[in-house]
């Protein structure tokens, strides 16, 4: 059992993974700002784990609060999530992103620094690959110019946090690159909360459906895929959550083969935009409204994980399929609405 910090603990995946980490013996100390989840995320965690995490609302850019927490409590290993992450708005407002993103995870490199916490795990995202020349993508594939400042920030995280560990011997990271995480927790009881209008495709569609959006568009049907639209590799929130206490329990237990280690975390299979909403009127009996719209720009057409190395190195793999993904996602928008 450990002590382990999850900074955007009360977020989509933070939530989750809160939950994983507790079901798997851990005690959970969550620092949220709350900027884009709410603290009922706490009583959805309590619930569904049987325990409530510490938790204290600041801002991670405030050095001074971060530094008085890792000094008031006795920390083994951070899990770090605490980002911004909506590609469109990081374009719009590139320094709020730099500076949120990166500061805050500088001043929790420091702290934990100064108080001598050795083990991070950062929440990275495949979106560093850009679109591969060649697929899968393995965590060798070459990392390309971010398309967003938010894509942007996860490339400079990583090379912080390898900056980090050349000058500092007690020092590791792992950093995980999801690739596109969607889905709820199994009760139906968490799941994604987005603020606004989603820009995601899971929770457009579970929307549209519930009849809060009138219809979805698909953002192209003239790629290069078997049925014209984009493909990603979505991979289940739950399955994510698992493969961080994986990772920090590697860690902890002093297995990690070097400082600095990556895993792609995907099911290593790409499912197109069609195929995601024949899954969800499959799963759920409900009939999707929607029309096909010209691409969106910065959409890469198709990209999915080789998942060797996690299945191979971490002992982690995605067992949840695409079915139970929109599945669980439509039992968390009809939980949403029945609390209205
Ligand atoms: C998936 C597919 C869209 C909405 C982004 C970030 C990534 C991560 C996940 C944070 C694409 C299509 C979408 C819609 C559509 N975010 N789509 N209609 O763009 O692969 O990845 O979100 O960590 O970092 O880059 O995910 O869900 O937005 O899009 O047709 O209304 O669905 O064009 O092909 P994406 P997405």
């Amino acid at each position: 059992m450990s002590n382990i910090l999850v900074t955007g603990g009360t977020g989509y995946i933070g939530s989750h993974t809160a939950i994983e980490l507790i079901k798997a013996g851990h005690e959970v100390l969550i620092i949220d700002d709350l900027s884009n989840s709410t603290i009922e995320s706490l009583d959805r965690i309590e619930k569904l784990s049987g325990k409530r995490p510490i938790f204290e609302q600041f801002k991670l850019r405030d050095s001074a609060k971060v530094d008085d927490f890792f000094e008031e409590y006795d920390i083994d290993a951070i899990i770090h999530f605490a980002a911004y992450k909506a590609v469109g708005e990081s374009v719009a407002h590139p320094m709020m992103y730099y500076k949120n993103n990166l500061v805050s995870l500088a001043n929790v490199v420091d702290a934990m620094t100064t108080s001598k916490v050795k083990n991070i795990v950062f929440s990275s995202s495949a979106t560093v690959y850009g679109q591969p020349d060649v697929l899968p993508a393995t965590e060798e594939t070459p990392v390309v110019p971010a398309e967003s400042p938010y894509g942007n920030t996860k490339q400079i995280g990583e090379q912080m946090l390898i900056d980090q560990t050349i000058a500092t011997e007690n020092f590791n990271a792992i950093a995980l690159r999801y690739f596109n995480p969607i889905g709820a927790h199994e009760s139906g009881e968490n799941g994604e909360l987005p603020t606004g209008t989603p820009n995601n495709l899971m929770p457009f569609i579970t929307q549209t459906a519930i009849g809060l959006r009138d219809e979805l568009k698909i953002f192209g049907d003239d790629y290069n895929t078997p049925d014209g639209t984009a493909v990603r590799d979505y991979i289940h929130v739950v399955d994510i959550a698992k493969a961080h206490v994986k990772a920090i329990e590697r860690m902890i237990g002093g297995k990690s083969e070097s400082q600095f280690e990556i895993f792609n975390l995907g099911t290593g299979k790409g499912f197109s935009v069609k195929e995601v909403i024949d899954s969800f009127e499959k799963t759920t009996g409900e009939k999707l409204n929607y029309s096909v719209a010209p691409r969106r720009g910065g959409d890469v057409e198709q990209i999915y994980a080789s998942t060797d190395k996690a299945n191979k190195v971490l002992g982690w793999k995605a067992e949840l399929s695409l079915d139970e993904m929109t599945l669980s996602a439509w039992k968390w928008e009809k939980y949403l609405a029945s609390k209205k």
